[in-house]
């Protein structure tokens, strides 16, 4: 299961992002907004994160303006490593090494084309292991520091 939420800047790329993932047969749970319903991103960041953090989805996906202040948002979060990305090789990286669980973009800097492309590295590629669980479980230690 996947989660979606956008705040009033982001709405349009929800939309197609929704579409895609309909016509993929991947199941969503969409966290709003929608056209002329304005959200504060962090809020946003809470509500999708928190159907991460409780097992309700596995990954999820946060669109701002920017994609910047979703991520600083979802990053706060326990459990949350939030990668906030517009370039193929980012996303597939933050899948292998550090197993990103939430995407984080900015309609305002990605065309649509090419988010549907990060959406889909985002969830086909798996993280790697190895030596980056060392990593990634350092991460999570700072959680609690
Ligand atoms: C909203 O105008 C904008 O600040 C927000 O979408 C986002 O870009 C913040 O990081």
């Amino acid at each position: 299961m996947i989660v979606i939420g956008c705040d009033h800047a982001a709405c349009k790329l929800k939309e197609t992002i929704k579409s895609y993932l309909e016509e993929k047969e991947i199941p969503f749970i969409d966290c709003g907004t929608d056209e002329g319903v304005p959200c504060d991103y962090p809020n946003m960041a809470e509500t999708v994160c928190g159907k991460i953090t409780n097992g309700e989805a596995e990954k999820g996906i946060l669109l701002c303006g920017t994609g910047i202040g979703m991520s600083m948002a979802a990053n706060k979060i326990k459990g949350i490593r939030a990668a906030c990305a517009s370039d193929c090789f980012s996303v597939k990286y933050t899948r292998l090494h550090n197993d990103a669980n939430v995407l984080c973009m900015g309609e305002r800097v990605v065309g649509h084309g090419l988010a549907l492309e990060l959406v889909e590295l985002f969830l086909n590629t798996e993280f790697e292991g190895g030596r980056h669980q060392r990593r990634v479980d350092l991460i999570t230690a700072l959680e609690s520091k």
